[in-house]
């Protein structure tokens, strides 16, 4: 049988990083896929610039277009990134009866609805398994291996760099702007790392997981997104001497009777789980379903190889179902397009979480007794309190208050609530906390 054809776009680090798999193990990946897998044609913005792979056996131009519209490609491969010309070229490419697979998360997360409709009325696959958790079958493990499930909650670290800055910050007591400066070098960071920073990757993961979680369309406009940037060395020190972490999360949730919460904010985890023992630039999700309990997924996020190991996972699996009735596939989301679910999407103030609250105090009498007032005054009720010395020189003392669950709406209120008193300097610091049980 003649080799499958696929087209690339993009030839940077996932690219050649394809081109490179391809090749390693490409006896191995006919025998999976059943045919060869050739790429036949490649798109990038600087053909001449020196490559991190061989570019001698296919035809290599600098217009992505003449690459959707080539008759001999079968499979488009996009990895340019990106949400405008990537989107064009991949409804291009299915418009033109081709296949896709991409890396692109912000392109699923925002466009993934109209991309599959397309998809559907030509008959073809666009597969994803790279865009979220890079080498982690994550897409595959939820959408096939969890079928049977229903699932009531995620929660993982998605974002590399992040992780990766979080870890440093606790480990090497390092500065938060030192720290990024090294992850952009290690070349794990967005294209715009605030996308890493501000919690917008992670955000785009959460939309998609959350979609073949619990068969709802695509929502990114709905995730809560809160980044790492307000998050200081010294809530770091005082989570660690309570027991947990600091994780920057992406979470979603069934909440019974209301629908789902979709949110992507630094979290304390405690420290005996093992989302709290993930460190540097790795990423892992753990899956809560009935009947199967718990579950967590580990590995590697980013990177050339992990994430061209899920590349070539799509496309064998496109190669093994290139000819099959597009009715029998595995539907992009998981559930069949017909039965989504219109299930809502909560807005924050509908959450009811732990809360981990860092204020700065006068030391004088009576302070305390009114902040504990504030909080038993809206329900709030107190897990635990640590006072602190305060810094030298400083007339007020850092407290820090550890909550029972209470809704987002009463935690605002009596914020409010503290930050008006007189006795209180400046802001509250405010950090969710999840036991993830
Ligand atoms: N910027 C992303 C991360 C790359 O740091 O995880 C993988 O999507």
């Amino acid at each position: 049988m003649s080799s499958v054809k696929v087209g690339l776009l993009g030839l940077g680090t996932v690219g050649a990083g394809t081109v490179n798999l391809l090749a390693r193990n490409r006896d191995e990946i006919a025998r999976r896929a059943g045919r060869e897998i050739d790429i036949v044609h490649a798109a990038t913005r600087h053909p001449d610039r020196p490559r991190a792979c061989s570019t001698e056996h296919f035809r290599l131009t600098s217009d992505p277009f003449a690459v959707v519209d080539d008759p001999a490609v079968e499979i488009v491969v996009e990895l340019i990134g990106g949400e405008g010309l990537a989107r064009e070229l991949v409804l291009r490419a299915i418009d033109n009866g081709k296949h896709v697979v991409t890396a692109n998360k912000a392109l699923i997360a925002s466009h993934g609805n109209e991309i599959f409709e397309h998809a559907r009325r030509q008959g073809v696959t666009v597969a994803f398994e790279a865009a979220v958790a890079g080498g982690i079958p994550i897409i595959k493990a939820i959408r096939e291996g969890l079928s049977a499930n229903r699932i009531e909650w995620l929660a993982g670290i998605i974002n590399g760099t992040s992780n990766y800055i979080l870890s440093e910050m606790f480990y090497q007591q390092r500065d938060f702007a030192d720290v990024l400066a090294e992850a952009q070098g290690l070349g794990y960071a967005e294209a715009d790392p605030t996308f890493d920073v501000e919690g917008v990757d992670a955000a785009h993961k959460l939309t998609i997981l959350a979609s073949i979680a619990f068969g709802i369309p695509l929502q990114f406009d709905k995730v809560h997104v809160e980044g790492i940037t307000q998050i200081g060395s010294e809530d770091i020190a005082y989570a660690k001497e309570l027991g947990y972490r600091i994780k920057l999360l992406g979470i979603a949730r069934r909440v019974v009777g209301k629908g789902i919460s979709l949110r992507v904010h630094p979290t304390l985890v405690p420290q005996r789980r093992l989302l709290a023992n993930v460190d540097g630039v790795m990423n892992a999700v753990m899956v809560h379903g009935d009947p199967v309990g718990s579950t967590v997924y580990y590995g590697p996020g980013a990177g050339a190889g992990p994430t061209a190991s899920a590349v070539v996972a799509d496309l064998i699996d496109v190669t093994r179902e290139i000819n099959t009735d597009p009715k029998h596939r595995v539907p992009f989301l998981a559930f069949q397009s017909h039965a989504l679910s219109d299930e809502p999407v909560l807005g924050v103030e509908e959450i009811e979480t732990r809360y981990y609250l860092r204020m700065d105090a006068q030391d004088t009498p009576g302070v305390l007794a009114d902040v504990t007032r504030i909080l038993g005054d809206n329900g709030i009720s107190i897990e635990a309190i640590l006072q602190k010395q305060p810094p030298p020189g400083a007339d007020h003392v850092p407290v820090i208050i550890l909550t029972h669950e209470v809704s987002e709406r009463r935690m605002n209120a009596a914020m409010a609530q503290i930050e008006a008193l007189p006795t209180i300097q400046g802001r509250l610091t405010r950090i969710r906390v999840e036991h993830l049980d």
